[in-house]
């Protein structure tokens, strides 16, 4: 049955192939995968142009860039550099730094006056993990210190605001809270901080 089907009669189409008398039938796929098929090619030449010969279109990196910076425009996100910041000190911008303390849950691990609990250290003593500065102190706000459970807080907080909550956290430092932890890290040897 199946060889009757098989086989090649008068009708059938044949190319004009042959070898060792086996010949080719001509059996062209379907016209819409060949026009899609020309499609993709002449699609392929167009975009080689564009992105390799004319360099006109951005490759990733390029685009990653311009890409995040239009987000940063759009939400007011401008990164501050810590070269020469300096910590907040009027009552306003320390204000709002104790307005983000509580907002993102800062004593959840660091007790609601920042006396410190079983997870986080206390942050009103003069004695620092991490260094003890404004820059040091920012940049432990913003990235964390993840392999030991400080979460970092640049995805959710804008840098000004890290700023401000970090000049409030430099503010608490003296103010002796009840249940205050033992101090960890290194005392603070800077001037400015006190
Ligand atoms: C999930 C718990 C957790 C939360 C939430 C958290 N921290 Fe921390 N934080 C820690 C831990 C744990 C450390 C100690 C890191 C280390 O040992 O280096 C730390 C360290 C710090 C330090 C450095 C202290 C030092 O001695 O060097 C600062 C400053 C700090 N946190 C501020 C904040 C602020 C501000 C917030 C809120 C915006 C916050 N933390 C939220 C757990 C947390």
């Amino acid at each position: 049955m199946s060889e009757e089907k098989n086989k090649v009669t008068e009708h059938d189409p044949v190319t004009d192939h042959e070898y060792d008398g086996i010949k080719e039938l001509d059996n062209p796929p379907p016209r819409w995968i060949m026009l899609l098929f020309y499609i993709t090619i002449g699609w392929s030449i167009l975009y080689g142009a564009y992105f390799f010969w004319l360099k006109q279109g951005d490759h990733q990196d390029a685009e990653y860039v311009k890409k995040s910076a239009q987000h940063d425009e759009k939400y007011h996100i401008t990164a501050l550099s810590t070269d020469d910041m300096v910590a907040f000190t009027d009552e306003a911008a320390l204000t709002e730094g104790k307005e983000v303390f509580t907002a993102m849950g800062c004593m959840a691990c660091h007790g609601l006056n920042g006396e410190g609990n079983a997870i986080g250290p206390n942050l009103t003593d003069n004695y620092w993990i991490n260094g003890c500065n404004i820059k040091d102190v920012f940049n432990v706000v913003k990235n964390g210190v993840p392999a030991k459970g400080m979460t970092p807080f640049k995805s959710q907080l804008s840098d000004e605001k890290i700023q401000k909550v970090a000049s409030y956290v430099l503010s608490l430092v003296g103010t002796n809270p009840a249940n205050a932890k033992a101090p960890q890290g290194e005392e603070c040897k800077e001037e400015s901080n006190s």
